[in-house]
């Protein structure tokens, strides 16, 4: 076939006269006189309907096609009120290009089941939806950062050290060295800062939890930021304007997917027009306190249930700053009016999301830098870089880092962000 192929959503706005699709067999039925498929693309699906009498030479083929057999179709297309799409196209002409075998995804199939065969359950019209939509996320992450003057800044993947918690690393056996897969670009990029100012990345990161969360993966993409002679509030202002752009790109350009995915659209719209409230963490065990009768020790990390009782109370993300610094991360400076809590914040999501983004300003006072390193076990001699990168003309600077498959997870409506991504990673799934 020679044809000119367009997509099925390009036939379908035709709407009438002579197409030519390419596609799989979504679903197929019929008789031995007449042939119903719908046919899917990257873009829609569409009822092709085929009858024996145009096809005497061709049918014993046509008959036999099952599922996911891949074809080339020339036929005319017109409304159809009763065709799933609301179009059909009657074929003239058909090219059968891959046959299918019996395909092994059909609805019985349970969560592992599905994952062994997800190279396979990639096609479905869900997964699919949920892609498209990560697709929009991660390019405007990259658009909104590149458009507030940001450079995108790669930093290594095989580290010597740690950042955020020693016991959370991977291994590599690097020639016989013990190294590590980086858990956080940020201690690079705070070097690249003090020659770029604003720097991003949207890379993979890697922590060997063993948490069989609904959120919590092996292997993430994580979205970094770094600036430059900021502190806590304008990083904060950062990342509701980056929620924002992102949720208001994925509201512009998915409606079709969210609606497949029956995504309660008003739940996003709705956080574009508030501003994400900002809470200390003291006032947030108050508000557990009094409106949930949920009492948290001071000094404690919020749990996820504790998150989570937090966010019935709001409908955008929140902000939740000023952490008990003795459980932060070495690098979160001290507050000075409040010295028991560290200058740096979480945002969580709503509707049972838990953190989407941690961030910080920076510390650098290198005295300051390794008392909380030794407090943490940690080996003075692999962090000398990082001193260095703060003894020649340091500054205030600030970062975040969002996890990008809980915001899809959240956008997208999703019971876990192993969907958010083509090939998750947990401490139980590595394969395919
Ligand atoms: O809070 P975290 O550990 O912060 C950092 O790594 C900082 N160095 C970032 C920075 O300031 N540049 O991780 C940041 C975010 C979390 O808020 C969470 O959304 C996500 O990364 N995240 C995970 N996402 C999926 N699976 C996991 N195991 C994750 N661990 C963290």
């Amino acid at each position: 076939m020679k044809e000119k192929f367009i997509s099925i959503e390009e036939a379908m706005k035709k709407g009438k006269g002579k197409v030519a699709v390419r596609g799989w067999i979504h679903r197929e039925r019929g008789s031995n006189k007449i042939k119903f498929i719908v046919l899917r693309d990257a873009s829609e699906i569409i009822q092709i309907v085929l009858e024996r009498k145009d096809f005497e030479k061709q049918w014993k083929d046509i008959d036999k096609l099952q599922v996911e057999s891949s074809l080339k179709i020339i036929g005319d297309i017109k409304k159809d009120k009763r065709a799933p799409n609301g179009y059909e196209i009657k074929a003239k002409k058909i090219e059968i290009v891959g046959l299918s075998e019996n395909f092994p995804i059909n609805k019985s199939l349970n969560e592992e089941l599905l994952g062994d065969r997800r190279h396979l359950w990639l096609r479905s019209r869900k997964m699919s939806a949920v892609m498209k939509i990560r697709s929009t996320v991660t390019g405007a992450l990259h658009e909104y950062f590149r458009g507030k003057g940001f450079y995108e800044f790669q930093s290594p993947i095989i580290i010597p050290g740690g950042a955020e918690e020693g016991p959370t690393l991977f291994e590599v056996n690097y020639f016989g060295e013990k190294l590590y897969l980086t858990q956080t670009w940020q201690l690079y990029a705070e070097a690249a800062m003090y020659g770029l100012e604003k720097l991003y990345c949207v890379a993979p990161s890697f922590r060997a939890e063993k948490s069989k969360t609904s959120r919590h993966l092996t292997e993430y993409w994580h979205t970094e930021m770094e600036v430059a002679w900021i502190g806590l509030d304008e990083l904060m202002d950062y990342g509701e304007e980056m929620i924002k752009f992102v949720v208001s790109k994925v509201l512009k350009e998915n409606k079709k997917e969210l609606e497949f995915l029956g995504r309660d659209v008003k739940k996003l719209q709705i956080v574009l027009k508030k501003k994400f409230p900002r809470f200390t963490y003291d006032e947030v065990l108050k508000i557990l306190e009094k409106k949930k009768k949920i009492k948290v020790p001071w000094g404690k990390d919020l749990r996820t249930i504790e998150e989570e009782k937090l966010m019935e109370l709001y409908d955008t993300p929140i902000f939740v700053t000023h952490y008990p610094k003795e459980v932060m991360a070495f690098y979160k400076p001290r507050d000075e009016k409040n010295p028991k809590t560290a200058r740096c914040f979480d945002m969580l999501a709503p509707e049972a999301n838990g953190e989407l983004v941690g961030g910080s300003e920076r510390d650098t006072n290198i005295e300051e830098l390794k008392k909380s390193l030794k407090a943490k076990g940690e080996k003075l001699k692999d962090y000398q870089y990082y001193f260095d990168i703060h003894s020649y003309g340091a500054i205030p600077h600030a970062g975040y880092g969002l996890g990008t498959e809980r915001l899809i997870k959240w956008i997208c409506g999703l019971d876990t962000v192993k969907d958010a991504i083509g090939f998750p990673r947990t401490m139980t799934r590595w394969k395919p």
